[in-house]
């Protein structure tokens, strides 16, 4: 049996996808697929040294190894092809931590930032939490359905108070992975506006067919100047558990201004665990990444030729990410609350309801498919039965 047809346990413990079932769906009986963390085991090297690591009997304060970030650094030179040092690099126990800190540290109460719905809405809270403006800029379906970056509206919503662009590469939840001509537009015109970029690469290492992922930081001296980068092994690996990531920024003056911020919040270590988890997963993970990205092309393909028989979902498999973006608008239900209330009570799944991505996701759902094979296919089967009885 393969490592992604076990399932482990989850019900029962702490975890989130598990734990808020009542809370959110008002019942147990939905399979969660919402939250963005996998009902895969995390890789068995990760385990051995977080176990490895327990069994020293002091667990004091740890100062994150250089050898963890050159782990990383390695890991983004031969993946992503762009050289980072471990002096660009600060430890974050959470990316969204990351994107208040830059925001604190590069914009002023009543600034602009910018975000491209439908979008991960931590984005958008980040920002009213810290007494700054929501600039948004939606982005566009193109002929062909594909999302596109709305650059024309961007420029004509640009102000003097718009100072920093928060860039979701891949995007979650409509799984782009953005092309590089693509990037290179936006990174022109954050350039010619004096705007900073915060590119969250979170979802960076879970690719699919063909696409690959282009750093922010790949497209020139300028553009490292202005942009921060959010990596970490938490999605690729599933770890978020472990709360470790970090902040790249190749320009020292820049990582000065954020570190002034982020020293007030006393934002300096991780865990003993954590240390241990990053390192294994950057130094020995590989294989299992490449094991995984089958298995997860696999569940896109059932979930494909299930939604290709029943035409009132529109699918476009994700280029990356492990996030199903559902088109539901045929379905013709006159609320998000009546989609939602068919997918709880008719399907029996937990998914996150499109509209909590900003109002462009109305009338979608987003399907978390990171799980083993027996879980996809429970789930396609109570996706189906509900389709058939539609
Ligand atoms: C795009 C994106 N950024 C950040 C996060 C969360 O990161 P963290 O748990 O490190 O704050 C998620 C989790 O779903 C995400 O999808």
């Amino acid at each position: 049996m393969s490592i992604f047809d076990r399932v482990a346990e989850r019900s029962g413990g702490n975890a989130e996808k598990y734990a808020l079932r009542q809370k959110l769906f008002g019942t147990e009986d939905v399979l969660p697929m919402w939250v963005a963390d996998m009902d895969i085991e995390t890789p068995l090297c990760v385990r051995d040294a977080v176990m490895k690591r327990a069994e020293h009997p002091v667990y004091g304060y740890e100062e994150m190894p250089r050898s963890a970030f050159e782990a990383q650094c390695s890991w983004m030179a031969h993946r992503h092809g762009v050289t980072l040092e471990p002096e660009d690099l600060l430890y974050s126990h959470s990316v969204v931590a990351s994107i208040s800190a830059a925001i604190a540290a590069f914009t002023a109460p009543g600034d602009e930032v910018v975000v491209q719905p439908p979008i991960y809405p931590p984005f958008v809270s980040t920002i009213r939490h810290s007494g700054r403006k929501v600039l948004s800029n939606p982005l566009r379906q193109d002929a062909e359905g594909i999302y596109r970056f709305d650059l024309e509206g961007l420029e004509k919503q640009i102000t003097p108070k718009t100072k920093l662009l928060l860039l979701c590469s891949p995007h979650n939840p409509v799984g782009r992975v953005w092309e590089r001509a693509e990037l290179e537009a936006l990174a022109a015109l954050c350039l010619r506006h004096g705007i900073r970029v915060f590119a969250d690469e979170i979802h960076s290492d879970l690719l699919f067919a063909g696409h690959r992922h282009t750093p922010f930081i790949a497209l020139g001296e300028a553009v490292r100047a202005i942009t921060l980068t959010a990596i970490g092994p938490g999605k690729s690996f599933n770890v978020a558990g472990l709360a470790i990531s970090t902040v790249a920024m190749t320009d020292a003056a820049m990582r000065a201004e954020f570190k002034a911020v982020y020293d007030t919040i006393h934002f300096a270590q991780g865990t003993v665990f954590g240390h241990a988890g990053f390192e294994a997963a950057y130094r020995e993970g590989e294989a299992w990444l490449e094991g995984l990205l089958v298995h997860l092309q696999g569940n896109i393909d059932k979930l494909s030729e299930l939604l290709g028989r029943y035409e009132q979902i529109a699918f476009r498999p994700p280029e990356g990410t492990y996030l199903a973006w559902l088109d539901c608008r045929k379905m013709g239900f006159g609320s998000d609350k009546a989609l939602r209330e068919f997918f709880i009570g008719e399907a029996r799944l937990g998914l996150s309801p499109g509209i909590s991505f900003g109002r462009e996701g109305s009338g979608f759902m987003r399907l978390n498919f990171a799980v083993p094979t027996p879980t996809m296919d429970a789930a396609l089967a109570r996706l189906e039965g509900a389709l058939r009885a539609f």
